[in-house]
């Protein structure tokens, strides 16, 4: 047997519980790993001046990047591929995990359980049989339909810095970013909305495959049980609890906040105008800090965060990586403005008014 045969009965052998456990503790180790350099380089120690000097080296894009310095980069116009790939990633999770949640945890409708919905759609042979105990408590049906909103605002999200990759931005044709940055924003599209639904993406997955395999068994038999039912999909959404809603009232104060701030940034220069010069900004949080738009992507995660209901530890160190992330930039982006423009308004703070 080769190798790929091994490691396929290998992964068969694993329960889906082992492989749920190892995926959430891989995407948790990636978020620690992103954070730790950024919180170790931000000590105030001269010690640690090469090994901060290093990791900007990193992080650095655009405006801040001097454009001497070609090796190793990509065009930040690239940024665009983070938003295809958040936007395709993001939709095949939502539509996988809404459909699991239609058909496997009905909210409020205690007649139908998820072992009944189970084998009436695979007259109990479904691999799902195993696992009975899952998503039978109202809680659990809860949580699934949580995901479903978290990667419903995931998708608002992603699909509005996808328009605004066409329409709004005019990047320079010098603005460049570091490889290492760029890898680290495919990364963080692939991790990011799959951490806000480990919960049940597995298992979602799997129904999702046998689901395939049973249509393909049967065919047009099975095209009466997938008669659309719009209000069937929508209504638990509104079922939610109040955490649920307080925390997409904190989203869409962010998400308004970075589409005025992308808005007043795309406008500073012509359309099409691709030469990298640059003026101090106005207008909006403009106003109180100089990195509103990475202040705003903190809020639109901790709105996420608490619409999750903050009880998830990968979601608290998603809203972790972005906010170290984003303050060591916007730290950066600060010192920039302060060195370029002698009449750069004092003041403005970095990133968080009142306090950086
Ligand atoms: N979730 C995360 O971890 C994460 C990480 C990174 C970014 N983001 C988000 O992605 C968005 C874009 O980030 P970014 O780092 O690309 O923003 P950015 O460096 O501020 O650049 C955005 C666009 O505005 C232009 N621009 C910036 N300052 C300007 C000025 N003073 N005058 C004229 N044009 C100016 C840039 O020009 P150039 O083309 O010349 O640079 C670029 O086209 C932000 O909202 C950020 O929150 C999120």
């Amino acid at each position: 047997m080769n190798l790929l045969g091994i490691l396929m009965e290998t992964f068969a052998s694993l329960s889906i519980n082992t492989i749920k456990t190892a995926l959430i503790w891989l995407l948790r180790a990636a978020w620690i790993a992103g954070i730790l350099p950024v919180l170790i380089a931000s000590l105030p120690s001269p010690r640690l001046n090469s090994f901060h000097t290093l990791l900007l080296g990193f992080a650095k894009r655009g405006k801040i990047m001097s454009s001497s310095t070609n090796r190793f980069t990509v065009p930040q116009s690239f940024f665009l591929h983070f938003y295809l790939l958040g936007v395709v990633w993001t939709t095949i999770l939502l539509m996988g995990i809404w459909y699991f949640a239609y058909e496997v945890a009905p909210l409020g409708s205690e007649s139908l359980s998820y072992v009944a919905a189970v084998s009436h759609l695979t007259g109990g042979s479904h691999v799902f049989s195993l696992h009975k105990s899952r998503f039978t408590s109202a809680e659990d049906r809860f949580n699934v339909w949580k995901s479903v909103f978290l990667l419903l605002l995931m998708e608002i999200h992603v699909l509005r810095r996808l328009y605004e990759s066409f329409h709004v931005f005019n990047y320079s044709s010098s603005a460049r970013m570091h490889i290492f940055g760029y890898l680290t924003g495919i990364y963080f599209y692939a991790a990011a909305p799959l951490s806000l639904c480990t919960f049940c993406a597995l298992e979602a997955f799997n129904f999702a495959a046998d689901q395939v395999a049973e249509f393909k068994a049967e065919g047009q038999e099975m095209l009466s049980i997938m008669d659309f039912d719009l209000w069937g999909y929508v209504k638990p959404i509104t079922r939610l609890g109040w955490c649920q809603w307080a925390g997409a009232a904190i989203f869409a104060w962010g998400w308004f906040h970075q589409f005025c701030c992308h808005a007043i940034l795309g406008s500073l220069r012509e359309r099409g105008d691709q030469t990298a010069v640059y003026v101090i900004p106005h207008g909006d949080w403009f106003e109180i800090v100089s990195s509103p738009h990475y202040l705003a992507e903190m809020i639109i995660y901790a709105g996420l965060l608490v619409a999750s209901g903050g009880t998830d530890f990968t979601i608290w160190l998603l809203l972790g990586f972005v906010v170290a992330n984003l303050s060591f930039a916007a730290a950066e982006t600060h010192r920039w403005y302060l060195q370029k423009f002698e009449d750069y308004p004092h003041n403005r703070w970095a990133i968080l008014p009142f306090v950086y």
